[in-house]
């Protein structure tokens, strides 16, 4: 089964994440420069006209499609590298993935998000299949 985690977290915190996920050996990812809010609906800022709401403040969302063995090893590797543990730290969601195709190879599913050096290379996992 393949999974999909998108993990939305701090801006400051996109190095340390990148480092956790790097030293696990997770290696196919992309990031989107986001905005948005949670329940605090933003935050209020002293400018020199008063205060004013910032209702969608920025935020990275990293996404990540992976086997599905390696799902709880790598939110573990995030929670730890993005937790602050003030409001703001962020959120991480889970989904299911259909298909994935590599289009010069044309592999799919757990082929095609296999890397060179990766958590499962590393962990002699190459050739059987999820
Ligand atoms: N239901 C949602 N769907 C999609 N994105 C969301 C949703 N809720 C929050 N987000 C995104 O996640 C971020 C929320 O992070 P945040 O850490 O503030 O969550 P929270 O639920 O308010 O928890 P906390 O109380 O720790 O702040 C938002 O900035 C937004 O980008
Ligand atoms: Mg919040």
């Amino acid at each position: 089964m393949l999974k999909k985690i998108e993990a939305i977290i701090r801006e400051d915190k996109m190095n340390d994440v990148k480092d956790a996920l790097k030293e696990l050996g997770i290696v196919g990812m992309n990031i989107f420069e986001i905005r948005g809010h949670g329940r605090q609906g933003g935050i209020t800022l002293a400018g020199r006209s008063g205060t004013y709401q910032v209702d969608m403040l920025p935020k990275i969302q990293v996404n990540i499609v992976l086997s599905d063995r390696n799902l709880e090893e790598t939110i573990d590797a995030i929670l730890k590298a993005a937790y602050t543990g003030e409001t703001g730290d962020g959120l991480i969601f889970v989904s299911p993935v259909d298909e994935v195709i590599r289009i010069r190879t044309r592999e799919r599913g757990y082929d095609a998000v296999m890397y060179p050096g990766d958590i499962d290379e590393r962990k002699g996992r190459g050739a059987e299949k999820s």
